[in-house]
């Protein structure tokens, strides 16, 4: 009987290793390194929702993704394209490829405040986006 006690604990423990966590948690971590400071859901928060005025509209990642994380967002230029909720609970498969993650904060980090964001700010904002 302890045997199989012992067999089924490791097999759970196995499993939650190879269930495999959400890769964004790896990116976080990667982020909080880079940053060399603890991160902070509130700061990405207000990140996220931060509007820079600009000459015909203010500017802000709530102009395509919306302010409420857990709704759709919309492109303004496209109006019929849907954009995915960015809370991951209510879009499990965003931010599964690292690269295409980087990519879109670099993207969109300088269309929005004129520069990269820097590893502290990706990682307040992911870590913000991955908790709701
Ligand atoms: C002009 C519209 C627009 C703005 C403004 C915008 N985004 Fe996005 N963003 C998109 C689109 C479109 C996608 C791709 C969605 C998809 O793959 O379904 C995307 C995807 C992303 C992704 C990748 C999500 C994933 O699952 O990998 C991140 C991260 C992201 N945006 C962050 C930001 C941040 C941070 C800001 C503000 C600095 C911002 N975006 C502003 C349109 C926008």
């Amino acid at each position: 009987m302890k045997k199989i006690t012992v067999l089924l604990s490791a097999l759970a423990v196995a499993g939650s290793l190879f269930a495999g966590e959400h890769p964004v948690k790896a990116q976080i971590a990667k982020y909080e390194a880079e940053a060399g400071e603890p991160l902070d859901a509130a700061r990405g928060k207000e990140l996220w929702e931060k509007k820079i005025p600009g000459e015909k509209f203010d500017k802000s990642c709530t102009n395509c993704h919306n302010a409420d994380v857990t709704q759709p967002g919309k492109n303004k230029a496209k109006k019929d394209k849907k954009i995915k909720p960015m809370a991951l609970s209510a879009n499990p498969n965003a931010y599964k490829r690292p690269l295409k993650v980087e990519h879109n904060f670099n993207k969109y980090c300088e269309k929005v405040y004129g520069q990269k964001c820097t590893a502290r700010e990706k990682g307040d904002m992911l870590l913000y986006l991955s908790q709701q």
